[in-house]
């Protein structure tokens, strides 16, 4: 096995290893070492079947199951699709837009996602990228000052909000049901998080972010997008353009993510697993 660190410092290329086989604990340990070191790894050249999938991410931990549970695998809910396909009667298999604006997976759970794992099955000729930020660098390239302000404060997540945003943007996505916005309220984590395995301090924010505790809802919604903006921009990024069979598994506790859009004319179909985390701290 090795792993390739890339320029920016966040995404490590792993090859010489197939992650549908049977793994044994040092292989484990040395992938697990290079997930920390890395935030993201890229494992290209994968054939792997959807129990390969969740067993592979089951060494990490206890999976979650997505709130929207029309796109999950029907006999692996542990499989979010997310694709442009249509089913026979029209009918989308998976979340068509997932996913683009900033953000980590999750975030407006108690508990919010350790890591979430992609496994592209199709990809377009071009586009269709995902983005990264590296959430330890954005904190790290803060002032003193800013570092110490933004470490009091908490800010608001909640999924139904963003997801009915994006609704009324691409007209792709049903509106979220009663009982699906019931099963996720608003929740506030720190706006400056500690990495529960590495103890570096990292920024907490995006898409799924409406406000700031203590703050007017105007103020603070501007005040964690701008702050998102900051996190997300050009010196903190990796760029990962996709090839059908790479495996992409990031940290949501120390990097942000964004997918891009692309042909609709093209598939894309992916399945991604998800890894429960901890309260942020
Ligand atoms: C996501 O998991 O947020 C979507 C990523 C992607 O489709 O590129």
């Amino acid at each position: 096995m090795e792993v390739t660190r890339q320029a920016t410092g966040l995404g490590g290329r792993v090859t010489g290893v197939d992650l549908g086989a049977p793994m044994d604990d040092a292989a484990f340990a040395e992938i697990h070492k290079a997930f920390l070191d890395n935030s993201v790894l890229i494992f290209p050249e994968q054939e792997i079947t959807p129990e390969q999938h969740i067993a592979f991410t089951r060494r990490f931990g206890d999976l979650e199951i997505h709130v929207m549970s029309q796109f999950l695998l029907p006999d692996h809910p542990e499989v979010l699709v997310l694709s442009n396909d249509k089913k026979p009667n029209g009918d989308a298999v998976g979340i068509e837009d997932a996913g683009r604006y900033w953000h980590s997976d999750l975030s407006y759970l108690e508990k919010p996602s350790m890591a979430s794992l992609l496994y592209a099955i199709e990809v377009p000729p071009s586009r269709g990228d995902t983005m990264f930020a590296s959430q330890y660098a954005a904190f790290d390239a803060l002032s003193d000052d800013r570092k110490e302000e933004l470490s009091k404060l908490r800010a608001v997540h909640h999924f139904g909000s963003r997801w009915n945003k994006e609704t009324g943007k691409a007209g792709v996505r049903p509106k979220m049901s009663a009982e699906e916005l019931a099963k996720t309220p608003p929740v506030d984590h720190p706006i400056v998080r500690t990495h529960p395995e590495t103890g570096k301090k990292t920024i907490y924010v995006g898409g799924f972010c409406t406000g700031v505790v203590g703050m007017e809802e105007e103020e603070g919604a501007a005040f964690v997008d701008e702050l998102s903006d900051y996190a997300s921009s050009e010196p903190f990024r990796y760029l990962h353009q996709w090839n059908a069979g790479d495996l992409v598994m990031w940290d949501n506790r120390c990097a942000m993510h964004c997918a891009s859009d692309y042909d609709p004319q093209y598939r894309r179909h992916m399945n991604r697993t998800t890894l429960k985390g901890d309260a942020p701290f």
